[in-house]
């Protein structure tokens, strides 16, 4: 998978994932991880800086091999969170869109700008044919991304999550190829 650097529009670039960003990274997770512990499970596995680099040359180990593709936002030429394909299956063309963005840029749309760039590059770079959604039903902001998108709902998988012992339900949204060419 190639890594370049996708412009999203004159203040957000999409950077691969890189170890000099290992530092920025960390310490954007650190002074938020409170707020984002409450969504993001990976984020207590992040306790320094050495565990974010081991996260991003994981990051950069399953991107060669095809089974994610995650991107840094930077902002304004800051680290301010990240988009990407977490679960890439080849043998079907489908993928899972995640993301998360620092709290005090939310609000302003860039999520929804940098994941609107992620499906184009998905569907004609990765030649996928299927995108999904999953954000927890009490996620309201998360669910928000995929309904400016043109999403289709799919339904409501029962507690199909499990965070720090308690099962949540996610609502599944969906992206075709074909979806676009009618929107
Ligand atoms: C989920 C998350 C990324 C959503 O962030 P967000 O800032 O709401 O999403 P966007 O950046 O796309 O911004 C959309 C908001 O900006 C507003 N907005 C302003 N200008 C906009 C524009 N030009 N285009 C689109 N939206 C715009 C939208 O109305 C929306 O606000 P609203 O929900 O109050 O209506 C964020 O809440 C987050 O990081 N949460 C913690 C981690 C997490 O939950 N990740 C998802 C796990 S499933």
């Amino acid at each position: 998978m190639e890594a370049a650097i996708l412009r999203v529009d004159e203040f957000t670039e999409l950077h691969p994932p890189g170890v000099e960003l290992a530092g920025p990274l960390f310490r954007l997770i650190d002074a938020q991880r409170h707020y984002l512990r409450h969504w993001l499970e990976w984020v207590d596995g992040a306790s320094g800086y050495d565990d974010m680099r081991k996260m991003i040359l994981d990051a950069i180990r399953y991107r060669a091999g095809g089974q994610r593709c995650t991107f840094i936002i930077v902002f304004q030429g800051e680290v301010a969170g990240s988009v990407g394909f977490v679960r890439i299956d080849r043998s079907h063309r489908k993928a899972e869109l995640g993301y998360w963005l620092s709290r005090n840029l939310q609000g302003r749309g860039i999520v929804t700008r940098c994941c609107r760039r992620l499906i184009d590059y998905a569907f004609n770079e990765l030649m996928l044919n299927r995108i999904i959604i999953r954000a927890p039903k009490q996620n309201f902001p998360s669910q928000g991304v995929p309904r400016r998108l043109g999403f289709c709902h799919e339904g409501t998988l029962r507690q199909d999550n499990q965070l720090r012992g308690s099962f949540y339900d996610i609502e599944l949204y969906s992206l075709l190829r074909k979806d676009l060419a009618l929107q």
